[in-house]
């Protein structure tokens, strides 16, 4: 079943760059008509992982965006998880010349010289969804994080108001995966203090991989001789893992899980009932918004925005979206309208 799903991930990805947004490790040459004037500017986008589904969404709407937008060119870069390859791919895009560096950071703590070098030459850069801490970026563009995991305790709770949770969250060296805890947190706490819910297992997931989080639910299930009433999950890479082990166990469908990003393999799962629910972020807003603000910083001007986020260095001036809480019930109202997913995609088992 694993290897099935595995393949299923493989699938849409396959899909994904077949209808044009899978490039990886190169550039992409967006030269575009609209926009701004002269001839535009050189915009490096690196990407930590591009692995997941969700990336790529985001890699077609900034490009799109660009393209439409200004006659700026996009160089996109895929450090396959690895994080010293993101350094030297940005230090190298920053010796080609690029004007903004927007950078969804494997790892938030690791990029601290580059910003600097980046912040020496003149280069503008942008925190793309995931902060970079000790470290001063221009622009921080991302969804109220927190939110995200209040959204998915405020669900879980209700669908599980008592019980043995367990607790799969996001990888360690990513910023967001500590927000989703803490909004995870504002929720369950009070439950906690008032004995009604109790953690019975906790782990952060290197990589935000499946395989990770099935060997961390299968530990789980051992643990606790399956005695688990819910599974407060971080995102869908994750669930997918999640769902996986209770089905070895005859408890998927059981026992409610969480997740986030509307993948397309997860909405299916919750249309099978399944998965319970998932956090649908708009990725074409963040996308469009960062890529908005990347052609006004290479033309010298700054970006509005919306608020601002501490990074334990200064406070970026900050673009922060609203996330949406998504069900059986209100799938076709969000994920469907906005064209994220057709109906008959969501229907379908085709990515599992
Ligand atoms: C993003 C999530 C995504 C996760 C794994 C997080 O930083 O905010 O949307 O699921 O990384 O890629």
């Amino acid at each position: 079943m694993r290897k099935k799903w595995m393949t299923a991930g493989m699938a849409a990805m396959l899909a994904l760059a077949a209808a044009g947004c899978g490039t990886s490790g190169g550039s992409g040459n967006s030269a575009g008509s609209g926009g701004s004037g002269g001839n535009g500017v050189k915009i490096g986008l690196s990407f930590g992982d591009l692995q997941l589904e969700r990336w790529h969404h985001d890699e077609q709407y900034f490009t799109d965006y660009v393209k439409a937008n200004s006659k700026d060119q996009v160089l996109v870069q895929d450090a396959n998880g690895d994080s010293s390859t993101q350094v030297s791919q940005c230090e190298n895009l920053i010796s080609q010349g690029v004007k903004v560096l927007v950078i969804v950071p494997q790892d938030g703590t690791a990029l601290t010289q580059v910003v600097n070098d980046a912040n020496r030459s003149g280069v503008k850069v942008i925190a793309y969804d995931r902060m970079i801490v000790n470290a001063k970026p221009d622009l921080y563009v991302s969804f109220d994080n927190v939110k995200v995991g209040e959204l998915q305790a405020q669900y879980l709770t209700k669908v599980a108001p008592k019980g043995k949770y367990v607790l799969i969250e996001g990888s360690p060296t990513d910023n967001n995966a500590y927000m989703f805890y803490q909004g995870q947190m504002n929720v369950l706490q009070p439950l906690i203090d008032k004995g009604d819910i109790q953690v019975v297992f906790k782990q952060f997931t290197p990589n935000w991989s499946t395989e990770n989080a099935l060997n961390e639910m299968e530990d789980a299930l051992t643990k606790t001789h399956n005695q688990v009433d819910a599974v407060l999950d971080a995102n869908d890479s994750t669930a997918l893992g999640v769902i996986q082990a209770l089905k070895q166990q005859h408890l998927a469908g059981k026992v409610p899980v969480t997740g986030q990003d509307a993948d397309l393999a997860n909405c299916q799962l919750i249309e099978q009932g399944l998965q319970t629910m998932t956090v649908y972020k708009p990725i074409k807003q963040e996308a469009e918004a960062a890529a908005k603000a990347a052609i006004e910083l290479g033309n010298g001007q700054m970006p509005q925005t919306t608020a601002t986020t501490n990074n334990k260095t200064i406070n970026v001036p900050s673009i922060l979206l609203t996330p949406i809480a998504v069900t059986k019930d209100n799938m076709m109202s969000t994920v469907v309208k906005d064209g994220f997913h057709t109906e008959a995609e969501v229907k379908s088992t085709s990515s599992q």
